[in-house]
Order: structure tokens, then sequence, then C-alpha cells
């Protein structure tokens, strides 16, 4: 379970470790990240699948526009991951549950397998399974925004190659220790992503600029929602060189910093100022239905989003456990790149 000897871990410890010493475990983290990401058979799959289903969708809404979306497309997706898609359609008024059912209908007579509409979910899509490259795929109707942001996040991962480690890594260790789950009450993976950004934006000298504060060269309006920010990204190839830290020294300082760092009761990260703004300012102080502020990490477009939400009284006790679980493995485990993902 979940429960953490810190009495043993404890009676274990010798010094503390340096930077020094963290940073000659890198070549483990990076053989780790290596071994999770997707190759390019993989990738080259994932784009076979998408252009068939390019064909078949043309064919009954000719305006009609597939984007990725999530990991397979903001380049922090693991080996063998599925892959999100968004129909874009513009014909005015539209009835998405309709157009989920009719999708459903064209897939399933192009033979593609487990074709299911979920019309109530909270995002409402339709999943398949392609039998000839064994992806399963998941789309959904015009939601934009999700491409928005995942156009962010790809180009932060752009910026600095560490960034893609650390998200690579961190995700991998919420999902080996079952924090990974916004339907059990802990985060998304977006959710963490946005974390690992923030995170980089606030090292000293900074691994990340903050784009949504530089002067905008890519700008559209979603939902009502503007959306601006400095995409040319390769103009910042070396903005973060400055900064010689390792992914075993940052992978450290993440931990140290949710486990003992974070000011949980007043702080909220934000990835669209670069910085911690306060709980004050957005009025995320009190429970309001079922958002109880727990933990805050703001979305960058949907400014009262909170992507902590779904964190109650009992699940921010497992995932602090988590974090500082996490810390004192890095901080003390003589062996911290097989202790840090066993499962819990
Ligand atoms: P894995 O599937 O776990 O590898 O990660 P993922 O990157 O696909 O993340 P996730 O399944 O959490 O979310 C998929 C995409 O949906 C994200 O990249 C976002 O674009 C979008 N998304 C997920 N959750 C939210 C949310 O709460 N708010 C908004 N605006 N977008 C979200
Ligand atoms: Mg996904």
């Amino acid at each position: 379970g979940h429960h953490v000897s810190s009495q043993r871990m404890r009676s274990r410890r010798r010094e503390l470790r340096t930077r020094h010493d963290i940073t000659s475990f890198a070549p483990q983290f990076i053989s780790i990240y290596e071994s999770l990401t997707p190759s390019e058979g993989e990738k080259e799959k994932q784009k076979q699948l998408l252009q068939s289903l390019e064909k078949l969708i043309i064919k009954e809404w000719p305006n009609a526009q597939l984007h990725l979306y999530g990991s397979c497309a903001n380049s922090f997706g693991a080996s063998s991951c599925d892959i999100d898609v968004c129909l874009a359609i513009s014909d005015g008024e539209i009835d998405k549950s309709k157009i989920l059912l009719r999708l459903a209908e064209i897939l399933q007579s192009d033979n593609l397998q487990d074709v299911q509409a979920l019309t109530r979910a909270r995002v409402p899509i339709v999943k398949l399974k392609d039998p000839a490259t064994g992806i399963s795929c998941d789309i959904c109707i015009n939601n934009i925004l999700a491409v928005v942001n995942t156009k962010l996040l790809r180009n932060y991962s752009q910026i600095d190659h560490r960034l893609r480690q650390l998200v690579i890594i961190v995700k991998h260790w919420a999902k080996s220790r079952g924090v990974n789950d916004t339907y059990q009450g802990t985060l998304s993976s977006y959710a963490y992503v946005l974390m690992c950004i923030h995170f980089l934006q606030l090292r000293r000298p900074a691994i990340l600029p903050c784009l949504q504060e530089m002067q905008p060269t890519y700008m559209v309006t979603v939902d009502g929602i503007e959306c601006a920010f400095f995409d040319q990204v390769q103009k910042l190839q070396h903005f973060g060189s400055v900064n010689r830290e390792s992914i075993a020294e940052l992978l450290w300082a993440f931990f140290s910093y949710w486990a003992y760092h974070h000011d949980y009761a007043n702080d909220v990260i934000s990835v669209r100022t670069g910085g911690i703004i306060s709980k004050q300012s957005k009025d995320w102080t009190r429970r309001i239905g079922n958002d109880r502020h727990l933990i805050c990490i703001e979305d960058p477009f949907e400014l009262s989003h909170d992507l902590g939400r779904v964190v109650d009284k009992f699940t921010i006790k497992i995932l602090r456990e988590e974090f500082e679980r996490a810390a004192e493995i890095m901080q003390y485990d003589p062996n911290p790149s097989v202790r840090l993902f066993e499962p819990y």
C-alpha cells in the first residue's frame, strides 16, 4: 500500500546526498527515460491510423479536420500509449451526440474494433481499436482548447530536453505508485506536465521561460477564451543552457519541492504567469461545490479551472506521502532509480 516506513528509512540515514552525488545517478534515469519513449515505428503507425481515420471522416463531413492532442501529440507520451483525436466540425449548431453516433456507425462498418460511443461522458467520445496496429483511440468533438493546450505543452518541450525527461519519468513514477488517476482522486497526466513546466520555470537560472508572458506570436480565441503565447521556440534553443542541472538533480528537487517546500495552504502554481500566485487572488480559499482546492494547479487558459480539484482530503494525504517517499528515496536510497518505481 501507500504506507511509508519512514522509521526504517530514517534509521538507515547516512549523510545527506550532495548535488554531485545525486548526479551520478543521471545515466540510470536517462536509460529509464529512453526505455519509455516511443520508437519511430510506433509514431509511424499512429500517423497511419490518423490518415485512415481522416479519409473516412472527410467522406461524411467534407469540412471537418482531425487534430491529435494529448500525450501522442504533446511529446510526453510513453510507448504504446493510446491516441487522442479531436474532430473539429464547424457546422453552426451541432448535436455532438448525433455526430458521435454517426461516427461510430461509420467506423464500425470500416471494421474497426470495439467501437463504442460514450455520449454521456464528461467529454463525450467514440472509442475504437485499430486491428492492424493494435492502437486504441478516443475521438472527441470540437475540444479545441485541448488541442491548443497540447500545442503549448509541446512548444515548452521543444525549448529544453530536460522537460521531456522529467515529465516522462514523473508520469512513470505516478503510474507505478497509483497517483495518476483522476477517477481515484489523484492527478491527471496533464496536471503533472504543468507541475513540471512550472518547476523548470522557477529554477535559478531558469530552465524554461514563460511563453504566455512573452510577445505573442500565436493567437486564437477558443470558446471565448483568448489563447496567446510566443511559439517561435526555435529562437529559445539556448534558453536553459546556463543551468547545468542533471535530470537526477531535477527529479530530486522536484520531489523535494512537492514534499517539503510547496505551501499547500496558500499557493497556486501558475504556468501562465511563470510563478506562484495566491489562492486568495483566485478566491480558491474554501470549498465550493466539489472543488476543494487542496493542491492548486491553474489551467493556463481556463483560469477558473483548478486541475487539483479532483483531490480530496484522503487523496491529498496519499499524494503528499508519495511525494515524501520519492524525496526520501532520492535523498537517501542507495538505488533510487529502482525503488522510486516500485509498484505500490
Ligand atoms: P497519458 O494518456 O496519461 O499518457 O497522458 P495525456 O497527456 O494524454 O494526458 P491526459 O489523458 O490527462 O489528457 C489528455 C489531454 O486532454 C491533455 O493533453 C489536455 O490537452 C487535455 N486535458 C486533460 N485534462 C484536462 C483538463 O482538466 N482541462 C483541460 N483544459 N484540458 C485537459
Ligand atoms: Mg491520453
